[in-house]
């Protein structure tokens, strides 16, 4: 069995630690997490390794990105099991700070992506995209990061990066890694874990209602037409609620019409039970 990498949970620790890799002209690939680790992020972690010498993988769960009332508490956390499986992927470092760590008291930027970050996942979660912005600077400053991985089943979350780190002349670059999904088609996600068995034979139906609103639009079908009717379909087949179903323009996530002629995205978010599940997928 391989040995847990060192867990450090300040950012002095970090940066003497990442200053030794320096030193020595390694560079640094980094992987974001709010942990509760699965073969998606473990993916990540592989092509972070086969892009860097150093690897780091943050396992923190940040509380400015959950509203009010949603799943901050409840959220999965399993720091020693995510450890054990970051020793068999060869991960260098561990970075899980606390919340007083991250956000000591006084703490008061924050980081706006502005319409990117409002629509969409920003319309149902107001506030989201400003804490996820916001850690994320935090962690791509504090880790040094030369390059870092995110998947690209939080496809908005991805464009919102790119955006904020093209503005904010932050020096990483910024990889998208593929979805990675379960045989039926469920894109692996932490919050899968709170579907009843029931629920997790059903959750399919999302990727199925994606690529059908896909299907139609590659057809020469209205964006929109496409959408409402792969939403109908979506809740017949179980789910109780659509908060989105669309097909927008692949980077700036702007609405689209059948004439459009860039590279278009269609993407979802649903409630199914206890879980709120998103996917997306090229058209
Ligand atoms: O995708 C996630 O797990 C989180 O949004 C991230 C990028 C780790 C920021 O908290």
């Amino acid at each position: 069995m391989s040995a847990a990498p060192p867990v450090l949970r300040t950012v002095p620790d970090l940066r003497t630690a990442t200053a030794q890799w320096r030193e020595a002209g390694e560079r640094i690939g980094f992987v974001p997490t709010m942990g509760a680790l699965h073969e998606g992020h473990l993916s990540l972690v592989r092509q972070a390794r086969a892009a860097s010498e150093r690897c780091i993988v943050s396992l923190f769960v940040n509380p400015r990105q959950f509203g009010p009332r949603e799943d901050f508490s409840a959220y999965p956390r399993d720091e020693s099991g995510d450890l054990a499986k970051l020793a068999a992927a060869g991960v260098d470092l561990a970075y899980a700070p606390g919340v007083e760590a991250m956000y000591p008291d006084g703490a008061a930027t924050s980081v706006d992506v502005g319409a990117l970050g409002a629509m969409l996942e920003g319309e149902s979660r107001p506030g989201f995209f400003t804490g996820v912005a916001t850690v994320v600077t935090k962690l791509l400053l504090q880790t040094g990061a030369d390059v870092a991985l995110f998947g690209e089943k939080d496809y908005q979350q991805l464009q919102v990066i790119r955006r904020m780190v093209a503005d904010l002349d932050i020096p990483t670059r910024i990889v998208g890694c593929e979805t990675v999904r379960d045989a039926d088609g469920l894109a692996l996600s932490s919050r899968n874990a709170y579907l009843s068995a029931e629920e997790r034979r059903i959750a399919p139906a999302l990727h199925r209602a994606l690529q059908e609103a896909a299907e139609a639009v590659r057809a020469g079908a209205d964006p929109d037409a496409a959408c409402a009717r792969a939403a109908e379909r979506l809740l017949a087949s179980g789910f109780q609620a659509v908060d989105y179903l669309a097909i927008r323009d692949a980077e700036t996530l702007a609405p689209v019409d059948r004439e459009h002629e860039g590279a278009k995205r269609a993407l979802g978010a649903a409630k199914l039970g206890g879980a709120r599940l998103i996917d997306n997928i090229a058209v």
